[in-house]
């Protein structure tokens, strides 16, 4: 039923405020800070315009694109998320379902809560693993190799994030990795029976990926000592396609590219982390200008429909990653309430297309 009431982005994101814990609720919706960075992102996407053009028989459209050569069905896909599992049990698993259904990406967190092995599996290989720098690095390069030795190919490394962002909803809150259960969340989750009964019923969602002897992850440990260094022992030790996400500066984007990476990842990690940092649509036009046309590069933070993804790629990305939206729809109404909220973003990417007189998408690369 909740499925069939998801007509919009907003409508998921309300439904997931009704049954959602406080605490789960806002550790998703959340931002840094006084959350201008996300009004700030929101603003400067409602500021783009798509331009109608008439008379140019629209009829046949397809959203069809390539991303590193291969055939994806959507240029859009689901950025990394820790934790899923909270929004509802099993969510993983759906996203990984749909990544698999529609040959679009899955981002897998280093904080994932289901093994990284087995979404790869379930997505039929349409997963990317995500990875954040963390300590000394050991335990970072333990599961790089142990991604690699599960055959994923693309890598993801998430750069914005040097110290974890104060996002002050999450902390009032007291919410942690590994979850806890104190007497205000004991409230909290009594008071949402709904997702209580059906969440602690499959036991409280775990990060999935630290199993591994000399590998304990402490989501605040400092991810502070990375640099350019470690960027390029990365490379040497990752032979598939490396992207590196959270990237907001064009001098920082070209030294990306120097070094080999594959793709660019321009994202404010959707206002989570610097609150003052500038919206990623306002810096996507002069990064795609400093790194030339043909390299990909790729957009998430803020995007809440499939109008949203024409307007993004008008400004010169190639793909589109929608992170919260995805779980607020798991939140409203399980794996039917995901490919609803999908077939919402399909629909109105497809119908802004139609109106804008365009029967293939924008800077369709042929790579
Ligand atoms: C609950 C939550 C957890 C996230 N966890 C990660 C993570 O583990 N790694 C990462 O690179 N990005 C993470 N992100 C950031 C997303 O990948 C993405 O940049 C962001 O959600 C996009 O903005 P949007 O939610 O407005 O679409 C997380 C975002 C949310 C909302």
């Amino acid at each position: 039923m909740s499925a069939s009431a998801i007509h919009s982005a907003e409508d998921a994101r309300r439904l997931a405020r009704r049954r959602l814990p406080w605490m789960v609720f806002d550790y998703i919706d959340g931002s840094a800070g006084a959350e201008t960075g996300a009004a700030r992102n929101r603003a400067a996407l409602d500021a783009i315009t798509l331009q109608p053009r008439i008379l140019r028989d629209v009829s046949q459209r397809s959203m069809a694109t390539t991303l590193f050569g291969a055939p994806a069905e959507r240029p859009f896909g689901i950025a990394p998320m820790g934790m899923c599992n909270l929004s509802a049990p099993g969510a993983d698993l759906m996203l990984a379902r749909l990544a698999a259904k529609y040959k679009i990406p899955h981002g897998v967190s280093t904080v994932a809560s289901t093994p990284l092995e087995e979404i790869l599996e379930v997505a039929d290989g349409h997963a990317w693993f995500q990875i954040y720098f963390t300590g000394d690095g050991v335990g970072t390069f333990k599961l790089i190799e142990r991604a690699r030795h599960a055959g994923y190919e693309t890598l993801v490394l998430t750069v914005d994030v040097p110290e974890v962002g104060r996002r002050p909803r999450e902390l009032r809150h007291g919410f942690k990795m590994p979850f806890r259960i104190g007497p205000r969340q004991f409230i909290d989750f009594a008071l949402h029976p709904r997702w209580s009964l059906t969440s602690l019923f499959h036991g409280k969602p775990q990060m999935a990926n630290f199993e591994m002897p000399g590998y304990a992850f402490d989501r605040t440990e400092s991810r502070a000592r990375a640099d350019w260094s470690t960027l390029e022992q990365m490379r040497a030790a990752w032979p598939g396609k490396l992207v590196v996400k959270g990237v907001l500066d064009p001098q920082d984007a070209a030294m990306l590219k120097d070094k080999g990476v594959d793709a660019i990842q321009v994202s404010s990690h959707g206002a989570r982390q610097l609150e003052s940092a500038p919206s990623p649509a306002l810096m996507l036009p002069e990064i795609r200008k400093t790194v030339g046309p043909e390299f990909p590069l790729f957009f998430d933070s803020g995007l809440r429909s499939g109008e949203d993804v024409l307007k993004v790629m008008s400004q010169g990305a190639d793909f589109a990653f929608f992170g919260r939206i995805l779980q607020y729809a798991i939140a409203a109404g399980g794996e039917d309430g995901l490919h609803a909220m999908w077939n919402v973003l399909s629909e109105e990417l497809s119908i802004a297309m139609a109106q804008s007189g365009l029967s293939v998408l924008p800077q369709h690369r042929s790579d």
